[in-house]
């Protein structure tokens, strides 16, 4: 059979992930130390782990309601009202997702028509391409730089939008620059986006983990708040990425459009996970902000590291990577990477793995121990001066 004629066209349009691609090459080879997962090395609270289970032993063991758990929506808007001053309401503009991943897929295609226009940010996360490419829409893509420190600027925002631009999505802090962007920054760009009546997805995943300044959500501007999905979860805040767990939060036509989808395609995000989320919300803040602390000691560690090795790295201001600039190694991104692994097994993600502007960088994940990022870059160091020719 020829699977060639069988496959649609949109689906071998899109590339695999370049992440995947790597790492596949790492899991063939002994020993390798990677520096390349972007998920937390903390287990998940014992309460939510608690609560999950005791839902369980309950027998709560049901599809939930299609939006979610009631609870759970009251507690995700009194959430988000608490720590970033946006009101919504759990029965008009709340739909609990599986992850923030079901999240970007819905808000996607709840607005794309075919043919038209999304922005999307270059490094962005691997999911935007493909899932714009998969709703038909046509990805526009922003270079960003590391000299704005990778912002969105109201320059850049401007040049890329045309009369068939639908939509923004955004997502600050950054994976997997670590980008961020403060409140004045937003506010260069929130009259573009009034003035054009665009929608911006924002995705928020990585909001908790602002190192910096308090995270600002471009939501929180009420002149277009109507026009913003917020997208986020509980995955790195809350370290629950095997719960696949999130939200979306938006207007309630929005919101309606996207639980259309959200209905056929998944019915309901799973029910022990609703439950522990629960507690999670109501109980375990004390632990997001020390695993925060955490991420913020090997932030520094890893930023003063590759800075001292002569790897021109940018301070990111959130999120749990960082962006060392390897140009001056006389490597591609994936030279780099792939001689890095066979020289020295470590694995780090080419940048270029989020689009073609991570040429000349590399994303190094710091969601692991201080121990091992202090093992894993004594190697790259090795690994960088032999590509200088220092030997010694
Ligand atoms: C920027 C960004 N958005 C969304 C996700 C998806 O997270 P999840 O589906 O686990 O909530 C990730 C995961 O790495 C991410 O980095």
């Amino acid at each position: 059979m020829d699977y060639n004629d069988i496959l649609s066209d949109r689906v071998k349009t899109i590339k695999p992930s370049g992440i995947r691609k790597f790492f596949d090459l790492a899991s063939q080879m002994e020993d390798v130390i990677s520096l390349g997962v972007g998920e937390p090395d903390f287990t998940t609270p014992w309460a939510i782990r608690e609560a999950a289970i005791y839902s369980i032993e309950k027998g709560r063991t049901f599809y939930t309601a299609n939006q979610g758990l009631q609870e759970l929506r009251e507690e995700i808007c009194r959430y988000y009202q608490r720590r970033f001053h946006v009101e919504y309401n759990p029965k008009d503009n709340c739909i609990v997702t599986v992850g923030g991943s079901e999240g970007i897929d819905i808000a996607i295609r709840a607005i794309l028509n075919p043919g038209e226009e999304m922005i999307v940010l270059d490094p962005g996360y691997v999911a935007y391409t493909p899932g714009v490419e998969l709703a038909g829409g046509i990805p526009v893509t922003i270079n960003l730089r590391q000299e704005d420190e990778f912002k969105l600027t109201p320059e850049l925002l401007k040049a890329a939008i045309t009369p068939h631009t639908k939509a923004l999505l955004i997502n600050y802090p950054s994976n997997p620059t670590g980008g961020f962007m403060t409140k004045s920054d937003y506010e260069k760009i929130v009259p573009i986006i009034k003035e054009s009546g665009i929608i911006v997805i924002s995705d928020e995943i990585y909001a908790e983990l602002s190192y910096e300044e308090e995270f600002c959500s471009i939501a929180s501007f009420d002149e277009i708040k109507d026009q913003v999905i917020v997208v986020s979860g509980f995955s790195k805040a809350f370290a629950m990425t095997g719960w696949r767990l999130g939200y979306v939060l938006a207007h309630p036509v929005l919101t309606k459009a996207m639980n259309k989808i959200h209905q056929y395609i998944i019915m309901s995000a799973p029910s022990s996970a609703q439950y522990g989320a629960i507690e999670g919300l109501r109980h375990c803040y004390d632990e997001v902000l020390k695993m925060r602390d955490s991420y913020k000691a090997r932030r520094n560690f890893l930023v003063k590291t590759f800075n001292d090795m002569g790897l021109e790295t940018f301070k990111p201001q959130g999120a749990f990577y960082v962006f060392p600039c390897i140009r001056s190694t006389g490597l591609t991104s994936d030279e780099f990477c792939e001689k890095l692994l066979e020289d020295q097994k470590v694995a780090c993600v080419p940048g270029t793995a989020f689009g073609p502007a991570g040429e000349g960088f590399i994303r190094v994940s710091y969601a692991y121990s201080l121990e091992e990022l202090k093992i894993a870059t004594e190697k790259i160091k090795i690994f960088v001066d032999k590509c200088r020719g220092n030997h010694d």
